[in-house]
């Protein structure tokens, strides 16, 4: 964090008034794979590697921001603010600002440089962790009191209305709700939340990075959104009281799979399978039994290659070596899919042979070395207090 302020001040220059440093998750979902726009349960951990922000006050109403990521800053005052999305990253922390200088009183203009150790487009929700982040930065820094529920919100608008991205709110609440040791319980129907422990001692985290990343994937991802939307509308009338696919009964599904379109059929038989998987996860979490809660994992990843069809073979190879490493207990693609990180439960006391076991075959069939490392959960943004 130290660097990323010498960045700031490299690029904005020194004053007296003091630069402020704040930090927010990205994030890995272990369960409920493309459940939060079907209204079905999830269960995302935020993860120690995140976006990095410092920030400075102005005496005026201009506003910097720069990235020591990206190339591109954007200046504008806080009483003229840019209207169009410019196709870049300062969309988000932008579209972050509009929503909340629409409701709210701004106060002073401000210089803002965006980093990070999070790897862009990877699955893991840096575009989340940016704008939660963001929201909470303005929050600190204009003093608006804002409840974590309202900067979330204004991360999905921001997204949803600004950028233009059809998310589901899985993102900003796993980075916005997170809670250290804990995996959030998001029931996307009503989003209620509970934290669910982790026994971290025992069991970690990684993290197997394809280096996959598609250009196409929002397209795909988009696609699949509908395909979900057309079989609750070919479905919901044969299940009275459904709200949302989650909500029809596999019954419902198994009677009348026939009279689907075969794709239909089965982004339908993946959702409901699914939900009842991640409820089995959430059990064996509860209990204690970690092999039972990996292996939701490794049913949701068969899942997904086979009637979801958003894995790649770069994921289903890391996938399958990590499930017949030593002491790993599930894996599965984390985030929406075709390319970006696979996701790896495994016993601490293993792990790093198993690592290396994972890396050493995905180079063997590829040709080159994916980094598969532990991440460590972490809590949701905050100002780090530079000492
Ligand atoms: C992407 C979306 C999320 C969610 C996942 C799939 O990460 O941003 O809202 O739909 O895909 O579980």
């Amino acid at each position: 964090m130290r660097e990323h302020v010498s960045a700031f001040e490299d690029t904005f220059g020194e004053s007296a008034v003091p630069v402020r440093a704040f930090f927010s998750p990205g994030r890995v979902n272990l369960m409920g794979a493309h459940l939060d726009y079907n209204g079905g349960p999830v269960m995302p951990m935020a993860i120690d590697r995140g976006t990095f922000f410092a920030v400075r006050a102005r005496s005026d109403r201009r506003v910097r921001f720069s990235s020591s990521l990206e190339p591109g800053e954007l200046e504008f005052d806080l009483d003229r603010l840019p209207r169009e999305r410019a196709g870049r990253w300062f969309d988000y922390p932008l579209g972050v600002l509009r929503i909340l200088a629409a409701e709210r009183r701004t106060a002073c203009g401000f210089d803002l440089m965006f980093g990070g150790n999070l790897p862009v487009g990877a699955g893991l929700s840096s575009s989340a962790s940016i704008c939660v982040g963001t929201a909470f930065v303005l929050d600190t820094l204009w003093a608006l009191e804002l409840a974590p529920r309202q900067r979330v919100d204004a991360a999905l608008r921001a997204e949803r209305e600004f950028v233009g991205v059809h998310c589901g709110i899985m993102d900003p609440f796993a980075v916005g709700f997170a809670r250290n040791g804990a995996l959030l319980w998001l029931d996307c129907k009503d989003g209620s939340i509970e934290h669910l422990p982790l026994d971290h001692a025992a069991v970690g985290v990684a993290v197997a990075d394809s280096g996959v990343r598609r250009e196409l994937a929002q397209g795909a991802f988009n696609q699949r959104v509908a395909e979900a939307q057309e079989a609750f509308a070919l479905l919901g009338p044969h299940a009275p009281g459904a709200q949302v696919l989650r909500d029809v009964p596999l019954e419902v599904l198994q009677r009348f799979e026939h009279r689907l379109p075969p794709v239909i059929a089965r982004r339908a038989r993946h959702v409901l399978e699914e939900v009842a998987r991640t409820f089995i996860a959430r059990e064996a979490l509860l209990a204690g039994d970690s092999a039972r809660f990996g292996a939701q994992m490794s049913a949701a990843h068969r899942s997904l290659r086979e009637l979801y069809e958003v894995s790649v073979p770069e994921l289903d190879c890391l996938v399958d070596a990590a499930v017949s490493a030593p002491g790993v207990l599930g894996a599965r693609l984390t985030g929406a899919g075709f390319g970006g990180c696979v996701v790896i439960l495994m016993q601490r006391a293993q792990s790093e042979r198993a690592m290396a076991r994972i890396a050493d075959e995905f180079a063997r069939q590829f040709g080159r070395i994916p980094s598969v490392r532990f991440f460590g959960g972490d809590s949701g943004p905050r100002e780090i207090v530079l000492g």
